[in-house]
């Protein structure tokens, strides 16, 4: 709900409240964000004083008593006497650099908004308000968005600067959000990595000055995410105060916290300052990312379930949605580049019959790639490994009832390719600098649309020449050298974010020309993991890292913002590749299973044995795909502590179902006996557990489960709950 009431505007959400107010001076304050409150004026909470080398804007009048610099804002500015983190910064044609915002008008607009080119939550259900503020030294109005989630507890915003004036006006910095505290008690927790370790939580408390986590490697990123959680000291997963913002953008992004003098805290999230700079002629305009905010006061568990539901019901897009679901098997770890047809028909024919529906080929079927050394930007069948192209192959996966994905990696080039050789200025490079290869390879421009529109035709011939239904959009380097021979050299600012707009849209063209495509996003596994690649490809490959204990750490970071059902998970073959590891077969399928499920390894080179529990736990996973996939997550026990088990929940909406999953660590002697106190349980219904009786909802959550005892290193349980 939003009320709007003489430049008071109240956001309502089921359990939440915003609001934000012009002052008598017409700057936009942050009144509130939080718990729902009623929609009382909350700026009485705003206290005008004098505060030294804090400079007052000239509508003071020599009061003293108003300063940018000591009142929450709401979209914060800079040069001009608040010198907390910045939203805007203009460069004006005389060359300062500053911004300084009036209110000016607002509007209500049906619906939840849409951005053009951009990733954004879903309507037409919700509210749309557009607060209209104004920068008359610079003649350029700045639209601040806010779609109103009303049922999801979710708020979301954005932004659209607009030139009015007759000069260009060049724009340095424009953040999706700022959100101001009146406190400074609050810890910051980031979701951090590498490649193969990703979105690890870290947790500090804020102190004074400013942290901050970002990308500038042209991706979101394996090393940071673009979430992030304010908390307060004591918030866990059941009880306190936190508020989670995130960014749906998959390029170089900044998330900034400053904790200033007057124990106030501002969050400032977009796109990174870094290399952008984006001239705004007269009559454009340029729109910042969308992000979100959600906020709960009963801890990370509720936050979680928000954004799960929302990222399921208003963000992602599945094409197979409300099918049955198709496990997949994927033939990367078992081959690699060292594949043909025939290599590949074995391993769908091993697959096949344990209940798997879809199989992928992955890197290695197109131009001559042989290695990682050549191929890339070649997308056409390699003969010589699939002699009669797809047209041969695909029929015979079908034959044998599986559908058919295939692997691309469409942003990038090798030198040893035709595309290369012949469009050697298509790749990102800056002119008298020597080459920067990442597994070497090149990035191509996709800022440019003559770039995209080749790629994107030669990848349109081969998604039509056969029955495909699932495709993988790989993406392994990070950006570098990113100058475009397109652009001009005072618009180089522009490459970063016209390459993610590239992106984007080709991603769009081709759901828009295949529609019943499943696309997974991809980027050396979760380097690009964020909301708004979700919008576009429902689910993305999690890590390289297969590693089932690994994979606990990485899907339980990855939880407190994506739902179990975006993160592509697969067991595969032990020892793991990445870490040496062996991990039992039930282990790896139940860490799996908490994830999109699917299987990437030669199943004709397992056991009877192995082949048998396969069979079951693809069935047990197809039984209880829902339960898994939709229901409210709940996780246990953290993974980073170390502990004897790692443990988490999935219940149904309706509370009559649950599955818990538990994985022990290395076993020792004389184990302790420990009991796991369940979670989101109907305490008055009494819940039949395996096939080991009955238990009430309230007993299961207060006095626990006994953890089985480990007797050996990484075993598993899981156990299926059902209302009697
Ligand atoms: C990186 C991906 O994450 C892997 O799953 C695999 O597709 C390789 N690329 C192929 O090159």
């Amino acid at each position: 709900m939003i009320l709007c009431d003489k430049g008071l505007f109240t956001l309502h959400t089921k359990n939440t409240t915003y609001q934000m107010k012009a002052n008598s001076y017409g700057v936009l304050l942050h009144t509130y964000y939080g718990p729902r409150v009623s929609g009382c004026d909350l700026s009485y909470r705003i206290q005008y004083t004098d505060r030294s080398f804090a400079p007052n804007p000239d509508e003071d009048g020599g009061s003293r008593l108003f300063s940018l610099d000591a009142m929450p804002q709401e979209y914060s500015t800079c040069g001009v006497g608040d010198y907390r983190l910045p939203s805007l910064e203009l460069e004006l044609p005389c060359g300062s650099r500053s911004a300084d915002l009036r209110y000016k008008s607002f509007r209500l607009e049906p619906g939840k908004y849409a951005l053009e080119g951009l990733p954004a939550f879903r309507g037409p259900e919700g509210e749309t308000l557009v607060v209209v503020l104004e920068d008359a030294a610079a003649q350029v109005d700045v639209e601040l968005w806010y779609g109103v989630l009303e049922d999801y507890d979710i708020i979301t915003r954005a932004v659209k600067i607009i030139n009015r004036g007759g000069k260009t006006v060049k724009i340095r910095q424009a953040a999706s959000l700022c959100l101001d505290f009146q406190r400074g008690d609050l810890d910051l927790i980031t979701f951090d990595g590498k490649h193969v370790l990703e979105r690890c939580p870290n947790r500090a408390p804020l102190v004074p000055g400013t942290r901050s986590v970002g990308s500038v490697r042209g991706t979101s990123s394996h090393q940071h995410n673009p979430f992030v959680i304010l908390c307060e000291h004591d918030a866990g997963e059941d009880h306190g105060l936190c508020f989670a913002a995130c960014l749906l953008y998959s390029g170089n992004f900044e998330a900034a916290v400053e904790r200033a003098q007057f124990e106030d805290t501002r969050l400032v999230m977009g796109v990174h300052p870094y290399h952008f700079c984006w001239p705004l002629a007269p009559g454009e305009s340029f729109t910042a990312p969308e992000a979100a905010l959600c906020c709960s006061k009963e801890g990370f568990s509720t936050l979680s379930h928000r954004l799960h539901r929302c990222i399921r019901e208003r963000l992602i897009q599945n094409p197979w949605a409300g099918q049955p679901q198709r496990v997949l098997i994927n033939n990367w770890e078992a081959t690699m580049f060292d594949f043909d047809a025939e290599r590949l028909i074995k391993i769908a024919e091993s697959a096949a019959p344990m209940g798997i529906g879809l199989f992928v080929m992955d890197d290695g079927w197109f131009g001559a790639r042989d290695t990682d050394t050549a191929g890339l930007g070649d997308w056409t069948v390699n003969g010589r490994k699939l002699p009669g192209g797809l047209e041969a192959l695909v029929p015979r996966i079908k034959a044998l009832g599986m559908d058919f994905g295939i692997w691309i990696e469409p942003e990038m080039v090798n030198e040893d390719s035709e595309l290369y050789r012949e469009h050697p200025d298509w790749a990102l490079h800056i002119p008298g600098r020597s080459k920067v290869r990442g597994r070497q390879q090149l990035v191509l421009d996709f800022s440019r649309k003559d770039v995209r529109d080749r790629v994107y035709g030669d990848l349109k011939k081969v998604l039509s020449s056969a029955d495909i239904s699932y495709v993988k959009w790989d993406m392994n380097r990070s950006l570098a050298t990113a100058w475009s021979a397109a652009l001009p050299a005072e618009r180089q600012g522009e490459v970063y974010h016209r390459y993610v707009l590239g992106v984007y849209d080709m991603l769009e063209q081709m759901r828009r020309d295949f529609p019943s495509v499943l696309i997974e996003g991809c980027s050396g596994g979760g380097g690009r993991f964020d909301a708004g690649m979700l919008y576009y490809t429902p689910q993305i490959w999690c890590s390289d890292n297969t590693d089932a204990i690994d994979r606990l750490r990485i899907q339980y970071g990855t939880s407190f913002c994506y739902p179990v059902g975006t993160m592509g998970a697969h067991v595969s073959a032990v020892p793991n590749a990445q870490t040496g590891r062996s991990v039992p077969i039930e282990t790896r399928g139940l860490v799996a299973m908490s994830g999109t499920f699917g299987y990437e390894m030669d199943l004709g080179q397992t056991t009877e044995e192995e082949k048998e529990i396969i069979r079951r736990q693809i069935s047990f996973f197809k039984e209880h795909c829902k339960l898994i996939q939709e229901g409210d997550y709940y996780r246990l026990s953290d993974p980073f502590q170390n502990g004897p088990y790692t443990a988490w929940q999935q219940v149904s909406p309706d509370k009559r179902e649950a599955l818990v999953s538990i994985v022990t660590g290395t076993a020792h002697g004389a184990p302790p006996f420990l009991n796991l106190r369940l979670k989101g349980l109907d305490p008055a219904l009494c819940y039949h557990v395996n096939d080991e009786g009955s238990y009430p909802g309230d007993v299961l959550m207060e006095a626990g489960w006994p953890l089985p005892m480990p007797w050996d290193d990484y075993q598993s349980a899981q156990l299926y709950l059902s209302a009697v």
